[in-house]
């Protein structure tokens, strides 16, 4: 725990309060208030928490301002380029960049988990065949804890690490499951020669009856939005799993948690919304009509795959994101395709416009991926899927991180109450 360094003077009712004050390593200064009911008998109010802090970490440091995204202090852009998502994995689990060894027998320890239990495969039959992926994904991975019940006591270090290497390593797995299973063809199992990406999109694209070669560009396009992915420190699915672990609940029970809060459009559904969007612009004369219905403040459509909560300037994985686009567009010889036009207008339409320049909307990481992943020829039902493998090892490091914290409690917020006050019941034959 960081120490205090000074206070805030809090004075309301006649009452004074000293609140104790801490300085982060990086972002703006702290005011502790979790004394605040018992000293003052008020509560904070903040919906949709834009200036409380939920927690201490050390994972990952999010500067909206200047665009940047650190992983354990590694600049996102440098690991997008030079590090993989393996390696990536490893940094936000254990904290520094492994050694050669270090990270050979990580990648071996995930990989040897990949399989999942043969009577999953009954589980998943369970769905009908039209469910959305993400439905299948909730389900599938919440029920990993009745298949796994040796990795579910969150109070043993060791089971944590297994359950951790198991969610890593089977969430690729499940979401292609999900995927063979949406569209009528056989469960593909993974291999232990290839790539964590390479893996993946074998999972996804091959059939029994030919050879698949993954493709070097787009496993390493693959592997670049896993990368971009995979953390972003107290977005919304990753709160959602930090407070279902607050109870104590166990790790699969928590992500499926975080699975389910990620489907949201204003999240990770957001992809998916994007690319529907633009299909349903069509065309590029449509854009201008578009865009004056996201300015209309009496009509709720708002532009899919712009602006976000923290950063205000722009997303600096959006940056690395429109690179590997460009690369795979390059290579599927995709330039023409009418989606990716409307996509480019609407971008720079956007950016020309001054209601966009002026409350700092700008297209976000979403914009991008949903691009290149309609062009490897995923539907967009999987592209919040894809997301939820990507993000899972940022869910497990933090939750990881929050068992290990000894100041550990029930996350409990309260609330500014504006229902009816106490009054009797009323029975039905008076009412
Ligand atoms: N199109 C049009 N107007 C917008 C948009 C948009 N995409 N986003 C925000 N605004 C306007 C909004 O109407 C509001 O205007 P006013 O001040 O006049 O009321 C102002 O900008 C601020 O919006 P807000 O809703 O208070 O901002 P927020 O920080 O609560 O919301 C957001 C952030 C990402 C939910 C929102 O920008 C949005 O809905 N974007 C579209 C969905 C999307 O692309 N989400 C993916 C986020 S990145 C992936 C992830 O991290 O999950």
């Amino acid at each position: 725990m960081v120490e205090s360094t000074k206070n805030a003077t809090l004075s309301f009712d006649g009452k004074t309060l000293e609140l104790p004050m801490y300085s982060p390593t990086s972002g703006p200064d702290v005011i502790d208030i979790s004394k605040l009911y018992a000293q003052g008998d008020v509560f904070t109010h903040d919906p949709g928490f834009t200036s409380t802090s939920s927690c201490e970490s050390s994972i990952t440091f999010i500067d909206g301002e200047k665009g940047e995204l650190l992983h354990r202090g590694y600049p996102i852009d440098q690991l997008a380029e030079k590090s993989h998502y393996l390696e990536v994995c490893y940094l936000l689990l254990y904290g520094e960049l492994p050694t050669a060894a270090q990270l050979e027998d990580f990648e071996t320890r995930v990989t040897r988990h990949t399989m999942v239990h043969e009577q999953m495969h009954n589980f998943f039959r369970g769905f009908r065949r039209d469910a959305h992926p993400m439905a299948t994904m909730v389900g599938v991975v919440g029920a990993m804890s009745a298949f796994y019940h040796d990795s579910t006591d969150i109070t043993d270090p060791w089971q944590r690490e297994v359950a951790a290497i198991r969610l890593i390593a089977k969430l690729p797995t499940i979401a292609a499951m999900a995927y063979k299973y949406s569209v009528g063809q056989p469960f593909v199992y993974p291999r232990n020669d290839i790539d964590y990406a390479s893996n993946f999109l074998r999972m996804c694209f091959a059939v029994p009856a030919e050879e698949y070669e993954v493709n070097p560009i787009l496993s390493r396009a693959m592997d670049r939005i896993f990368t971009l992915h995979a953390d972003h420190e107290q977005n919304a699915s990753t709160s959602t799993v930090r407070l279902a672990s607050s109870s104590g609940a166990n790790p699969f029970a928590c992500i499926a948690a975080g699975i389910a809060c990620l489907w949201g459009p204003a999240h990770g559904g957001a992809n998916q919304a994007c690319l529907e969007m633009l299909q349903e612009i069509g065309s590029v004369d449509r854009i201008p009509e578009f865009i004056a219905r996201a300015k209309d403040k009496n009509d709720p459509f708002r532009l899919m795959g712009f602006g976000h909560r923290v950063y205000k300037n722009f997303d600096p994985r959006a940056k690395v994101m429109k690179q590997s686009a460009d690369e795979v567009l390059d290579l599927l010889g995709v330039e023409n395709n009418p989606i990716l036009q409307v996509a480019k207008e609407l971008e720079a339409q956007a950016l020309a416009d001054p209601y966009f320049a002026e409350k700092k909307l700008f297209p976000n990481v979403d914009f991008y991926s949903g691009i290149i992943l309609e062009a490897m020829g995923f539907p967009t039902s999987m592209f919040t899927p894809i997301f939820a493998v990507s993000r899972t090892i940022g869910w497990v490091s933090q939750w990881k991180e929050q068992i290990s914290d000894p100041k550990m409690r029930i996350g409990r917020p309260r609330q500014l109450y504006t229902g009816s006050g106490a009054r009797d019941y009323v029975d039905v034959e008076n009412r």
